[in-house]
């Protein structure tokens, strides 16, 4: 019988049919799956990689509450065309702390990984009041409203606990001072050295240019301004991690 006959035999024989495949398919899955028992980590430390601040985390949960993710992904992938546009692929460093995480499925608009640094404080406060006046064919809604919403600061605790218990390295000290940190990133004549010595390159800046208040839209740039801008890639060094 050749080989062909051979296997003749299963394809007539739908029980023997679908337990050989059912063979295959597990042998498939334990290639997989447990080399993955023996690795320490799975995500490589990358120098940089900090929790957000607790701005920087109210701003995202903004982000999370409008849908942004909904238009935007997060994620450069490592392909010729993404990297000229956007910058470095993303590591999975970068979001090692984010629940949920935000790569999102459509880019209606564009990938957010890297867009921190990109552009300057007023240019996102306008763009957010109104993307069409910046980009005039932009389908993008508005946000204005942010910048008349005063920032609710009553539940940032809560958060950072609530991310230390799944496993973001928030201090006792980071938790206890998280309400002061908020106010201190968004105010550029309060006193920051707690903050910073608490989160590597917090930036502070007076992001809705309104002294007056900490508003959502404070929140959301100071978000969007340190997004994909932690890691140093001019001295970042991907053979390493194969070590
Ligand atoms: C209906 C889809 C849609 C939604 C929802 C949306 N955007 Fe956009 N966004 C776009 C489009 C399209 C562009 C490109 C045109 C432009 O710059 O306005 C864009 C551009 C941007 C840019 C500029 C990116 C760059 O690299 O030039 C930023 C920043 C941005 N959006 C942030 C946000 C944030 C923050 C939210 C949520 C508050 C949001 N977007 C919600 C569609 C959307």
């Amino acid at each position: 019988m050749g080989l062909l006959e051979k296997h003749g035999v299963i394809e007539r024989n739908a029980t023997l049919l679908l337990t050989l495949s059912l063979v295959v398919v597990c042998i498939g899955g334990i290639v997989e799956i447990a080399p993955l028992f023996y690795f320490q980590n799975t995500i490589e430390k990358v120098a940089g990689i900090r929790p957000y601040t607790p701005l920087e985390l109210a701003g995202r949960n903004i982000y999370v509450r409008e849908g942004c993710y909904v238009c935007h992904s997060q994620m450069v992938r490592p392909f010729r065309d993404e990297t000229e546009r956007y910058g470095h692929y993303s590591l999975a460093a970068e979001s090692m702390y984010d629940h949920p995480f935000q790569w999102g499925s459509k880019r209606t608009g564009p990938d957010l990984a890297r867009v921190g640094g990109r552009y300057s404080d007023v240019w996102h406060v306008e763009h957010l009041r109104h993307p069409q006046a910046l980009v005039p064919e932009s389908i993008m809604p508005r946000y204005g409203f942010l910048a008349d919403t005063e920032l609710d600061s009553s539940a940032i605790v809560g958060d950072l606990k609530a991310n230390a218990i799944v496993g973001v390295p928030y201090t006792e000290d980071a938790i206890k001072n998280a309400q002061a940190d908020l106010l201190a990133q968004a105010t550029l004549d309060g006193d920051s050295t707690g903050l910073k010595e608490r989160y590597v390159n917090a930036r502070v800046a007076d992001y809705d240019g309104n002294p007056a208040k900490v508003t959502e839209m404070d929140a959301l740039v100071a978000y969007l301004q340190m997004l994909g801008t932690l890691v140093d890639f001019t001295t970042y060094d991907a053979k390493a991690n194969y070590r």
